[in-house]
């Protein structure tokens, strides 16, 4: 027996016995057979949601999943949810870091992908207390309002380009200026890049331009205040930016799709936006307290598609146990939210796009009922979760108000893909085309129609 082959039997007899000594000592949840070294990588397929039901159903509601030597588990319950996320919130705040994402993250520098202790803390209060407060939300709405107005006068000019013959147009270009790959773009490029952002910046302070206040502006204002250096108040920015970034333009994504398929819906909206609203001004993110049927159709867009369908993954910091069963230390933990939002045993007729279902039962959204959590809930909790409502909101009410959705000619409603890439967050495979048509008058598509108010 050459010697390699001697070294790689007692390493998979190792691992095997790892394997087995885990499993023995611990009342782990069930879950497909682990092989030595892959566990269950062998059996994934593209579609991991799909891969998690099916589990789900013969496991049950909380699964054990070898991602090679590393224990994870899966729960699909809002009781479950409810353990893990508010009654083990404190046990479970940690988040996992494999390499590339240690490397990505500067080893957690950001919020993001931070371990819970003082440096997390004090991210988090800057986020809460200042950025996201209502009064930080608020300081930067006409900044908002001024990129959805941008959004929809520059559909405009591609409704009345007379080269577009077809009128089709991919939603997403205008939906995420950013192209979602901007994530991933490599580590030098994007360091450079959060610099040469704040170095011009500064330079525009200096000179006494930019009188407008924005995101920058508030963190860089913090700096001070909190003691934070300038490295984590890169990767701070660079966390919100990207996780404010994705998440939102997915969930208008999936709600126009699913507003294409049901016309109804969609039509009620619109009559809605009419009556509010009126057809000789734009609308203003005042105007989101007074569209409640608005408001149903993004919580059905988030119960059905969230962004983020396992939330992002959290650590067992100590060894504790989930639904009865051992989950030891250093063990990754996810939520599936959208088995969740899709559970027959909560849900009446789950899979329908049906917005009236929160007129006739409200249901909280923002981390205090287990059913419905596309934004957590507990410590981790996304700190963005009202800013992100009322982006997403807006940026819908605008799309509807302005303009009429069609399919393309010859696309059925069924043809409709909306089955999500599988990954951290999830966004449509086949990326939404539409045929949009001018509902308003023409002098209202240009930015300053905000003004007619
Ligand atoms: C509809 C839009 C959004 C959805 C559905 C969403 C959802 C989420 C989810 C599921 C998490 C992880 C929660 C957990 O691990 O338990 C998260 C974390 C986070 N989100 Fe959001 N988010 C949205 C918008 C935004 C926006 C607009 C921003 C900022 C501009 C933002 C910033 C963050 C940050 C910084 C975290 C990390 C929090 C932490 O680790 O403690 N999100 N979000």
């Amino acid at each position: 027996m050459s010697f390699s082959l001697l070294f790689f039997s007692i390493i998979f007899i190792f691992l095997a016995y790892e394997y087995s000594y885990r499993r023995l000592k611990y009342k782990l949840p069930s879950g497909p057979f682990p092989w030595p070294i892959l566990g269950n990588l062998p059996y994934l397929e593209p579609d991991i949601f799909q891969c998690l039901d099916k589990w789900s159903q013969i496991y049950g509601q909380i699964i054990s999943l070898w991602l090679g030597s590393t224990l994870n588990v899966v729960v699909s319950s809002s009781e479950l949810a409810k353990e893990v996320l508010k009654d083990k919130d404190q046990l479970l705040a940690h988040r996992p870091r494999n390499k590339p994402v240690s490397i990505m993250s500067k080893d957690g520098k950001g919020i993001l992908w931070a371990d819970y202790g003082p440096h997390y803390v004090k991210l988090r209060k800057i986020c809460t207390l200042e950025l996201f407060s209502p009064k930080g939300i608020e300081a930067l709405r006409p900044i908002r309002e001024g990129e959805v107005r941008a959004m929809v006068e520059s559909i405009f000019k591609e409704t009345i380009n007379p080269d577009n013959y077809s009128k089709i147009l991919l939603l997403r270009k205008y939906l995420q200026p950013v192209v979602s790959n901007s994530v991933t773009m490599q580590l030098a490029r994007r360091d450079k890049l959060i610099r040469a952002v704040i170095e011009a910046y500064r330079a525009e302070k200096r000179n006494g331009a930019n009188a407008k206040p924005n995101l920058l502006d508030s963190l860089l204002g913090f700096q001070e205040t909190y003691g934070l250096s300038e490295e984590s108040i890169k990767e701070l920015l660079w966390d919100v930016t990207t996780a404010g970034l994705e998440t939102s333009s997915i969930v208008v994504e999936c709600a126009m799709a699913q507003l294409v398929k049901n016309p109804r819906v969609q039509f009620r909206a619109q009559e809605e936006l009419d009556k509010v609203i009126g057809l000789n001004r734009v609308m203003a993110e005042s105007d989101i307290s007074k569209l409640p049927y608005l408001k149903c159709i993004v919580k059905e867009a988030l119960r059905l598609h969230p962004p983020a369908p396992l939330l992002l993954p959290h650590k067992a910091n100590s060894n504790i146990k989930i639904g009865g069963y051992d989950v030891p230390k250093g063990t990754h933990v996810h939520v599936n939210v959208r088995a969740i939002g899709r559970d027959p045993a909560v849900w009446q007729d789950p899979v329908e796009f049906r917005p009236e279902r929160f007129l006739e039962k409200d249901v909280e959204i923002k981390g205090h009922d287990f059913r419905l959590l596309p934004f957590g809930a507990g410590r981790r909790m996304c700190p963005a979760a009202q800013l992100g409502m009322n982006l997403v909101t807006s940026m819908l009410g605008q799309l509807l108000h302005n303009f009429s959705w069609a399919l393309p000619e010859g696309v059925l409603p069924e043809e409709v893909d909306l089955c999500g890439i599988s990954g951290m967050a999830s966004f449509m495979q086949k990326p939404l085309q539409v045929v949009p048509s001018v509902r308003l008058p023409a002098h209202l598509y240009k930015n300053e129609g905000l003004d007619t108010q």
